[in-house]
């Protein structure tokens, strides 16, 4: 069966990120000019998915009035003849179908994506996390897609990270298969760098099988007393064959003051209208801070 489905979980509060995400959501702050979710919603579209379900909280209107049309805005970029504008205007809301719900309390991520059971079905899904924003030729979620259509199960995107960062990602036991592709064996969410059983974490993008649904249903409270999707797929690994796939791409944790920083400079410089006037002023700024 084909992946035509996502969802896309934002309805965490941002505590990274505060005093910004007080009042506004933290998926609707920009990298450079474009909200972060904005960059999640282009990768799952040009991966193919047709239809996708953000979940969101309270405090979260902007989210959906983003991706809504503007009528006001519309008409005055009309008028003054800005149609560079109100294309890009436009096409944010002719985007993709997208659904959202509201996931009324903060039960953790296995609980958010439990949520989409009734927009999923029966059918596999990808799921792309808001902190991660990866940079990528092929876009991440249609790798970990192409893999799918070969293995049939469900596929991790995975990625090493340091020994001493395995407490803050869901971290994969796996047998080796290909020098990409590993059989999942265990799953631990945010172990201690002493008891991790690798340094191979999730980084923000799944394919799930909807056999998840109901593991996810009985799953009790973990790490931090949320509902993690983690150990639901720990349970699901026993159940059915799992993969972690390491993706090709450069992945930024944008949840994180640093992460976020280094995402703005690099998306910056992708722009040739930024690119030579931020060399010139960094180039000042090490100078400055010698
Ligand atoms: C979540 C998951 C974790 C995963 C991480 C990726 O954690 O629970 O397994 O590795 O996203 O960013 P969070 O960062 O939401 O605490």
């Amino acid at each position: 069966m084909k992946v035509k489905k996502a969802i896309i979980p934002a309805a965490g509060f941002g505590t990274r990120f505060l005093p910004a995400t007080k009042a506004s959501p933290k998926e609707m702050i920009p990298i450079v000019d474009k909200p972060t979710l904005q960059y999640i919603v282009e990768e799952a579209i040009e991966a193919g998915i047709e239809d996708i379900l953000i979940v969101t909280g309270r405090h979260k209107r902007s989210i959906e009035d983003h991706f809504d049309k503007s009528i006001e805005l519309e008409l005055s970029l009309e008028k003054s003849g800005k149609d560079e504008l109100l294309k890009m205007v436009r096409d944010i809301s002719d985007m993709v179908r997208i659904h959202y719900i509201r996931q009324k309390e903060a039960k953790g991520l296995g609980h958010a994506i439990l949520c989409g059971k009734p927009f999923i079905g029966n059918e596999p899904f990808a799921v792309l996390l808001g902190d991660d924003v990866v940079d990528s030729k092929t876009p991440c979620i249609k790798q970990l897609m192409d893999v799918y259509e070969e293995k049939q199960g469900t596929i991790l995107g995975v990625q090493e990270v340091k020994t001493e960062d395995t407490s803050k990602y869901g971290i994969v036991d796996g047998l080796e298969d290909s020098d990409k592709i590993r059989k999942v064996k265990n799953l631990v969410e945010k172990p201690d760098p002493k008891d991790a059983p690798s340094n191979v974490a999730i980084l923000g993008r799944y394919i799930i099988t909807p056999q998840i649904f109901d593991i996810l249903e009985t799953t009790k409270p973990g790490k931090g007393g949320e509902i993690q999707l983690t150990d639901a797929l720990k349970e699901l690994a026993k159940r059915e064959n799992m993969y972690s796939y390491i993706f090709d791409g450069k992945r930024y944790d944008v949840g994180n003051k640093m992460g976020y920083l280094e995402a703005t400079i690099d998306f910056a410089l992708k722009r040739d209208e930024f690119k030579s006037d931020l060399i010139d002023f960094m180039k000042k700024k090490i100078e400055d801070n010698k």
